[in-house]
Parts: C-alpha cells; sequence; structure tokens
C-alpha cells in the first residue's frame, strides 16, 4: 500500500497560536504520518495558546485516528519579524506580552532548536502578518507596506537561511500563500498581495539556492479562503468563502484537513521531484476566469 511514512521526522511548525488554522492542521497531518513536531508560536501568544493546551481547551481538536492525542515535543515562543535581538525595539521588549521572554527571534530560536534536536527534516512557514491589511493598496503607508513584506515573506527566507544548516539532507519546506498574488482580490489589502507574491517568486528563487545548498526542496501551497483567527481579522474571509463556495469548480466545504494533507505529501518523500512550486489547495477556484453567480450574467438576455 502507497503510505507516507514519516517516522522519525522531525517538523518545525512555525505559526500554531490555536486549533482554527492551517499550522494546525498541518502539524496534525504530519502527527498521523509519524512525524514529530516541533511548534513556533508568535510570543504575543505563546502564553494563552500554552495555557489552552494544559487546560484541555484543544483536546478534541487533538484527537488522532488512532485515538491519541497530539503532542508537541516543544513550543517556543517566535517573533518571525526580527532576526537578532538586537533588532527588537525597546517598546516591543517592554511590552507585556513579551518581557520575562528571553529569546523570541529567528537567530534565537534556530539555535535552540538546533541545542534540543539537533537536526530537523521538515520547515513549515504558516504565518503572516499585515498591519494594514485592511486598507487599499493605494492608502497603505510605506511602514504598512514593509511590515507586510517582512512579517510575511522575509520571515520565510530568515527561516531557512537559519535552519537550512540544521536540515537534514532530502529535508523539505512549505509555506502558505493566497491567490491575491496572482489576481486582484479587493480588500486583501496592506501590501499583503504584495507579500505573496513575493512569497511565491522566493519560493521558486530558494529552491534553487536550498535545493543545491542542502539538497532540501522549497514549495508553497495557495490555500482557499478559511475562516481562522488570522483571516477573521482581514474581515472579509466570509464573504470569499461564499464567493468559492458558488464559483468554483467543486462545490464541497473546503477544509484545513485538505491542505494538511497536501502539505504531508508535498513533504514527504513522495514529492521528491517537486521543488518551486506552488500548489493550489482551493477546490480549483484558482482555474475559473468567471464568476458563474454573477448577477450581471443574468442581465444579458441570450
Ligand atoms: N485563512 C485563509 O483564508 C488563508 C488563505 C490562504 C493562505 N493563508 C495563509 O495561511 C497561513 C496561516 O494562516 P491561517 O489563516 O491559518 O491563520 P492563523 O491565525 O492560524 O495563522 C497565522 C499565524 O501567524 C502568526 N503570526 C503573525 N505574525 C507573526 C510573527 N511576526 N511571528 C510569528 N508568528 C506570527 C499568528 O500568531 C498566527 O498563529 C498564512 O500565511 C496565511 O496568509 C490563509
Amino acid at each position: 500500500m502507497l503510505k507516507i511514512d514519516l517516522t522519525g521526522k522531525k517538523a518545525f511548525v512555525a505559526g500554531i497560536g490555536d486549533d482554527q488554522g492551517f499550522g494546525w492542521a498541518i502539524a496534525k497531518a504530519l502527527a498521523e504520518a509519524g512525524a514529530e513536531i516541533i511548534v513556533g508560536t508568535w510570543t504575543p501568544l505563546m502564553k494563552i495558546f500554552q495555557t489552552g493546551l494544559e487546560n484541555g481547551k484543544f483536546d478534541k481538536s487533538r484527537v488522532l485516528s488512532d485515538g491519541s492525542l497530539l503532542q508537541f515535543a516543544k513550543i517556543y515562543a517566535l517573533d518571525a519579524s526580527f532576526d537578532k535581538m538586537e533588532d527588537v525595539p525597546e517598546e516591543i521588549k517592554e511590552n507585556k506580552r513579551y518581557k520575562g521572554v528571553e529569546a523570541y527571534t529567528i537567530q534565537d530560536v534556530a539555535k535552540l532548536i538546533q541545542q534540543d534536536f539537533g537536526s530537523i527534516d521538515y520547515l513549515v512557514h504558516s504565518l503572516a502578518n499585515g498591519p494594514e491589511v485592511q486598507k487599499a493598496l493605494l492608502d497603505t503607508s510605506r511602514n504598512g507596506y514593509l511590515a507586510s513584506l517582512s512579517a510575511s515573506s522575509y520571515s520565510f527566507i530568515s527561516l531557512l537561511a537559519h535552519l537550512g544548516p540544521l536540515m537534514n539532507p532530502g529535508g523539505s519546506t512549505l509555506s502558505l500563500t493566497y491567490i491575491a498574488s496572482e489576481k486582484a482580490i479587493p480588500g486583501y489589502g496592506g501590501g499583503m498581495s504584495s507579500a505573496k507574491a513575493a512569497l511565491e517568486s522566493d519560493t521558486r528563487v530558494l529552491a534553487w539556492e536550498a535545493g543545491r545548498k542542502w539538497n532540501i526542496r522549497v514549495n508553497t501551497i495557495s490555500a482557499g479562503p478559511w475562516g481562522s483567527r488570522a483571516a477573521k481579522a482581514i474581515g472579509f474571509v466570509e464573504k470569499m468563502v461564499n464567493y468559492t463556495q458558488s464559483n468554483a469548480p467543486l462545490q464541497k466545504d473546503f477544509t484545513p484537513v485538505e491542505v494538511g494533507n497536501v502539505a504531508a505529501f508535498l513533504l514527504s518523500p513522495l514529492a521528491s521531484a517537486i521543488t518551486g512550486e506552488t500548489v493550489h489547495v482551493d477546490n480549483g477556484m484558482h482555474a475559473m476566469g468567471m464568476a458563474v453567480d454573477s448577477c450581471s450574467l443574468n442581465a444579458v438576455k441570450e
């Protein structure tokens, strides 16, 4: 039987803060395949996520198909907008959600992973942030635009640069992107569309560089809309979910589990010849060039 078997493999999944997002679904799929899961959680969410785990808030979502609970080998606080502690502004260091946490930059987390685990096999980047995402691109400030790129695109380059040397040859990496990189999606503003376009372009360039340097693969999944915590913050995700249900080739619900399954495949040796690829997991929505539910279609009599 053809099987995804990741027994003995270690995956670092950056961008889990609850059980609602793609990062959680990917971690769960990788655990189902036998991998050990190491997590990076945004520093301000660290306490609330850990408390939730301890209090059993996520127990229902943690159940794996054999009845056991999804386990995390370690959870590190991570702010992927910063490469080293010297880069962190004083007001962030002093912020109550950061104060007392000693090491959370990409360099710190890479060092901790090396110390605690020696090496890893997989890197998953499931994080994004655009402080001005609700603003049209024309209204986006330079700082807002650069912040989107920093948190959502450069963060992947930096994670790969720091973790690549720890990755076992044959390892694989994955990020999450969105169709707004390819097509105009009104409402996905603040430079987030630009950040996703950069992420997809970087996927190709990094596939070349990391492939030759470490024998590591680099891919990205372009996921359909899903009402995660991050997406709800954008504000228009329910509309995009409805739009996809009405117009996509596949008329079924789209779920993070489907992203988790493709992620497990792409990271696994079954996908050993796939790198530099943007894989759409969106019920086929990306293939459409027409909104079949548009009322303007009915305005013209045939
Ligand atoms: N939900 C959607 O509709 C959708 C569609 C396509 C792609 N995506 C992408 O999927 C990925 C995961 O998002 P999600 O929708 O599952 O939401 P999510 O809220 O579960 O995940 C986003 C995570 O990013 C973390 N984060 C934000 N800034 C960070 C930083 N500076 N350092 C470290 N972590 C940080 C947040 O705490 C959160 O845990 C993102 O890249 C997102 O753009 C989402």
